[in-house]
């Protein structure tokens, strides 16, 4: 057994996995039986956003529909910027990783005949959503994936540990920093045959999320840092309806609500969506956060209304959104629930080829971390859990192929040095509320500038933080690449450029020196 101690490197032969939700775990049990070594902030299972994913995954089940269907709706939700080759080959993907879910022992909602009852959701031309129990779906197929990784022993899970770093020789990835996630430590860095980053998106950067709290952008920053390039960074998706109950994170009112036929109100009881598209609660998802916005800082407080569609039958239908409402003393059984957009999903991430591979050496990607080409400028509800689900398996291949033979390594053993750089709880509270009001659902150069500033400030004001200075590479990037994209395209919506620009309809790719080039051009900004 390797014992890892005081700054001494480690070296291993297991394949190192950056994360523990449903990307990382599927890679680990595809690559079995070679050894793996997972990196796990918590306990398996908690604080993924996976195990977080109300909606489903979104895959063409039913007799009357295709991959091609499924295809044309992520492009379409798009706003022009996917790639068609991922979004049919992902789509083409999506019955098999179903079916694969389910001999694994997902419990997937099922009919009277036995067939997968699909629920719909937004921008989808039908309903495509596998679920579970309503709203369960994530915590679902977390427990599937959980109880199958913990009887392979070819996977070792590092339980209560976070990446901080890469190690980088010769534009090849050689190694991970590694420091403790429950207590301030020092870090220690290990050596692996690959490493596979599956640690999920950046949601957490801003105040208002439905992330889980210790998901903020660290993944993307530290390869970002270490050189890799970045994709698409300034398409960041809000969620039209979190539940506005003052949690942080804010809980999640699943979309499959709406597609039940739930309606958006105001205080003045106004369906105002019905104003908006035609396709009203149903439009593509940044139209609806953009709705509810303007109706929030009108002050007209949006509500989401289930009474007349759901009734009592929410609290067995819906069980944690109903037990989300019931911990902030709403019941929606007899009053609408107050909704608000929230930072949900990074369709930027580090850029991923159709291979897995990033632009590093010896760097496979992902899940949200990743930016392959498939959500464009704006995802498609419930494409999230399948990208994950189908380039776990691509990099899972990929790293065997590369590493020819199964070779046997001993488990890893972590020791960490005591002494470290907790990130000040102050300075990610003032960076969270800095990315909320200004590179939010509505931006402006103005304000992109003045956030640009004040990350540098944080960032000089964090110390040796490691983990802060991730945070603050990835909230950089953001913010860099939606000064740089001067029109408005899905996620991304600038009230100085308001309308997209068919020039722009191409990915943004940045690598962070660049980004710090243009924040360095803004430094002088803050009061
Ligand atoms: C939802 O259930 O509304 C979220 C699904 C998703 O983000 O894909």
């Amino acid at each position: 057994m390797n014992v890892a101690g005081g700054e001494a490197p480690v070296t291993t032969g297991r394949i190192i996995i950056v994360g523990a939700g449903i990307g990382a775990l599927h890679a680990a049990l595809e690559l079995a039986p070679r050894p793996v070594l997972v990196i796990s902030p918590e306990v398996l299972g908690g604080g993924a956003s996976s195990a977080w994913a109300q909606g489903g995954v979104a895959a063409a089940m039913a007799a009357n529909d295709t991959a091609e269907d499924h295809a044309q709706d992520t492009m379409r939700a798009g706003a022009g910027t996917v790639d068609p080759a991922v979004a049919r080959m992902v789509t083409a993907d999506a019955r098999a990783q179903i079916l694969e879910l389910t001999e694994l022992g997902t419990p997937f909602d099922r009919d009277a005949m036995g067939g997968y009852v699909l629920s719909r959701e937004a921008a989808h031309a039908r309903a495509r959503v596998v679920r579970v129990k309503g709203d369960q779906a994530g915590r679902e197929i977390m427990q599937a994936l959980i109880a199958a990784v913990r009887a392979t022993p070819s996977v070792q899970v590092a339980e209560g540990v976070m990446a901080s770093g890469l190690e980088v020789r010769d534009g090849f990835v050689t190694g991970v920093w590694l420091e403790r996630a429950d207590a301030p430590s020092g870090r220690v860095l290990v050596r692996g045959a690959a490493v596979l980053l599956a640690g999920g998106g950046s949601g957490g950067l801003y105040a208002v999320t439905t992330n889980p709290p210790r998901i903020r952008g660290q993944v993307i920053g530290m390869a970002a840092r270490a050189g890799a390039m970045i994709a698409d960074a300034e398409f960041v998706q809000f969620h039209p309806t979190a539940i506005a109950s003052g949690e942080d994170p804010a809980p999640l009112a699943t979309e499959a609500l709406r597609g039940e036929g739930a309606v958006l109100v105001n205080a003045a009881g106004e369906r105002f969506m019905l104003a908006v598209h035609p396709d009203a609660e149903l439009a593509p998802r940044d139209i609806v956060a953009r709705a509810i916005f303007a109706e929030t800082q009108a002050g007209r407080r949006p509500m989401l209304d289930t009474r007349a569609v759901l009734g009592a039958e929410i609290a067995s239908r819906f069980p944690a959104v109903t037990a989300a409402c019931l911990r902030a003393g709403i019941d929606p059984v007899t009053e609408p629930i107050p909704v608000a957009a929230a930072a949900h999903y990074h369709m930027g991430g580090v850029d991923t080829r159709s291979d897995g591979r990033a632009s590093l050496g010896g760097l496979w990607v992902c899940g949200e971390a990743s930016s392959t080409g498939l959500h464009g400028a704006n995802r498609l509800a419930s494409n999230g859990l399948l990208e994950a689900l189908v380039f776990a398996r691509i990099c899972a291949r990929g790293i065997a192929e590369s590493l020819g033979e199964v070779k046997d390594a001993p488990p890893v053993a972590l020791q960490f040095p005591t002494d470290g750089d907790a990130p000040d709880p102050a300075l990610i509270a003032e960076l969270r509320r800095l990315m909320t009001d200004h590179v939010g659902v509505v931006r402006d150069a103005a304000g992109l500038r003045h956030a640009l500033a004040g990350i540098a400030r944080i960032e000089a004001q964090g110390g040796e933080s490691e983990n802060l200075r991730n945070m603050t590479a990835t909230a950089t990037l953001i913010a860099a690449a939606a000064l740089v994209r001067q029109e408005s395209r899905g996620g991304h919506f600038r009230t100085d450029f308001p309308a997209p620009d068919p020039a722009q309809a191409r990915r943004s790719h940045m690598t962070l020196t660049e980004a710090l080039r243009i924040r360095s051009l803004c430094e002088t900004e803050e009061p």
